[in-house]
């Protein structure tokens, strides 16, 4: 077993890539996947929404990356298993911040840091989906050299779509020099307001500019108030409302990816 690795990636804020990271990753575990899901973000949202907090003696994605980068021989275990949603989670918090300043003043091959740790793990797994921050700076960059494809949410309203050039120019970057084998699995719509034309819009505009060149999920994720209400009860929405229109959504996704 090789795991997929799935980056989930788009440098605007708020389009849905940590709800994204811990439904498909808790629809994927529902289907029977082996599933690390890993946090690297300093916000730390992938790690509160389900239910975990880490404090000053947690192992992080940050004490780890530290460790690689300082060719630590014995790295430490920083994998939770989270019982209820059936996955395995690398936490992050503030102290990743801290990280991606150190990994810029990394000497030699600082695009690779990531990519090394998670080699040592990617054989446990069926995927690994990596939901990274809302910036294209170098722990972002990490996750997208360690990645097999990029999965990119992109919300449904208008200018949502601005911005993406810029992230498909840094993909086409690190495809040329990084990581030659990087795909785009493909454009995930999220929010979408099924009432509104403006929604219907979106999706066609951004189907006209890209569909040509980049897969455009046919399954996509629905608006809904359950999946606003779902971090703070420290749960995924498969969990949180599992017979709701946002997980069937995620499902449908799951299937996609996995077929
Ligand atoms: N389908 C949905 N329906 C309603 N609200 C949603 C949906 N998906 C996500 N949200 C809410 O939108 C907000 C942003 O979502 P999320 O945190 O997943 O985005 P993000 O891209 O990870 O943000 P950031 O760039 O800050 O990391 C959150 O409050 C989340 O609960
Ligand atoms: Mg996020």
């Amino acid at each position: 077993m090789s795991a997929t690795i799935i980056a989930i990636a788009n440098q605007k804020g708020g389009v849905g890539k940590t709800t994204t990271t811990a439904s498909l990753g808790t629809a994927l575990a529902q289907l029977g996947h082996k599933t690390l899901l890993m946090d690297c973000d300093p916000q730390g949202s992938l790690s509160a929404s389900l239910g975990y907090t880490p404090d000053s003696e947690s192992v992080t994605l940050a004490t780890i990356v530290q460790q690689v980068i300082v060719n630590d021989p014995s790295i430490s275990n920083p994998i939770i298993h989270h019982e209820s949603e059936l996955i395995d989670l690398i936490a992050a918090d503030m102290s990743l911040s801290g990280i991606e300043t150190t990994l810029v003043n990394v000497s030699v091959d600082r695009e690779y840091i990531l990519k090394d740790y998670i080699d040592t793990i990617k054989d446990e797994y069926e995927y690994i989906l990596i939901d990274c921050m809302p910036s294209l700076g170098m722990l972002t960059i990490n996750a997208l050299v360690a990645a097999d494809t990029v999965l990119i949410p992109v919300q449904a309203s208008f200018l949502s779509a601005k911005g993406l050039e810029q992230l498909l120019a840094t993909i086409g970057r690190i495809k040329k020099r990084l990581n030659r084998d990087l795909k785009i699995s493909g454009i995930l719509m999220t929010m979408v307001d099924t009432r509104t034309n403006n929604a219907k819009d979106v999706i066609e505009s951004i189907r006209k500019a890209y569909g040509k060149h980049i897969h455009i999920f046919g399954a996509s994720i629905p608006r809904s108030v359950r999946a606003e209400e779902s971090p703070a009860a420290g749960k995924s929405i498969m969990a949180y409302d599992p017979e709701g229109k946002v997980a069937s959504g995620y499902m449908a996704l799951a299937q996609e990816v996995t077929a």
